[in-house]
């Protein structure tokens, strides 16, 4: 079963002389549980194809279908919660709250949506990404890879069916991103997600079941 379905999409900024064609006519499906690599220069359109498939852009034509459901159907506000709940978004800086501790960046997802926490799965989560011991911890006294995986716990923990990946492990050291994709292919594995992670590093692309190469707004073999 596709969970993704990417038809024709474009997205352009500005107009005229001085248009970007960032996503210019991307076709692709994406099937439930799968990890997909998203490979390609700089400026050749991966953030904001991620953007878009996430609903955080809105395509200038095409359109994205996430598990049935035509984003470009959707009301703002249902857009908003239709996010909140079937999707994850992890971004190269981490984005946590400063003023909260691990366990609280975590479950704070699930606050601004008022649903109770699964304690059960929190622990497992928390026990894979090896955060138990830091869950009292304020974001500043983690190491990036630490900050990371809190990151990935709070993408993960409303058991979103898709997880984007913006360059994760962009500002590490190779072993550390090896880790870092590693604990998010594994966890998306244990839960059935479906992953789509941004990445310049090759080896981590091998781990994926599809690699999307793109080049100025295209998908290139
Ligand atoms: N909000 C925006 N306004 C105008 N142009 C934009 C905007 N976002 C992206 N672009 C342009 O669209 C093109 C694709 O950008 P995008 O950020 O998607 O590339 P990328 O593949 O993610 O690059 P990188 O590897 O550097 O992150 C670039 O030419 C970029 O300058
Ligand atoms: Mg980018």
């Amino acid at each position: 079963m596709d969970i993704v379905t990417v038809q024709n999409l474009k997205k352009y900024f500005g107009s005229g002389p001085r248009q970007v064609r960032a996503v210019d006519g991307i076709s692709l499906s994406i099937e439930k549980g799968k990890l997909t690599a998203v490979i390609g220069a700089s400026g050749s359109g991966k953030t904001t194809l991620l953007n878009l498939i996430g609903g955080l852009y809105k395509p200038t034509e095409g359109t994205v279908i996430i598990d049935g459901v035509n984003l470009g159907r959707l009301q703002e506000e249902e857009l908003t919660i239709f996010r909140r709940r079937k999707i994850g978004f992890v971004f190269q800086d981490c984005n946590l709250v400063p003023e909260l501790t691990v366990r609280e960046n975590i479950l704070f997802p699930l606050a601004l949506d008022n649903s109770r926490p699964d304690m059960i799965f929190f622990e497992k989560l928390t026990g894979l990404l090896g955060l138990q011991e830091k869950l009292d911890d304020f974001p500043y006294m983690l190491s990036g890879g630490g900050q990371q995986c809190t990151a990935i716990a709070r993408a993960l923990i409303a058991r979103p069916a898709i997880i984007l990946a913006d360059e994760p492990t962009g500002s590490f050291d190779a072993k550390t991103s090896q880790n870092v994709a590693g604990l998010l292919k594994m966890t998306t594995d244990t839960f059935h997600q479906t992953l789509i992670m941004i990445t310049h590093n090759l080896e981590l692309a091998q781990l994926a079941d599809y690699v999307v190469r793109l080049q100025d707004g295209r998908i290139v073999q």
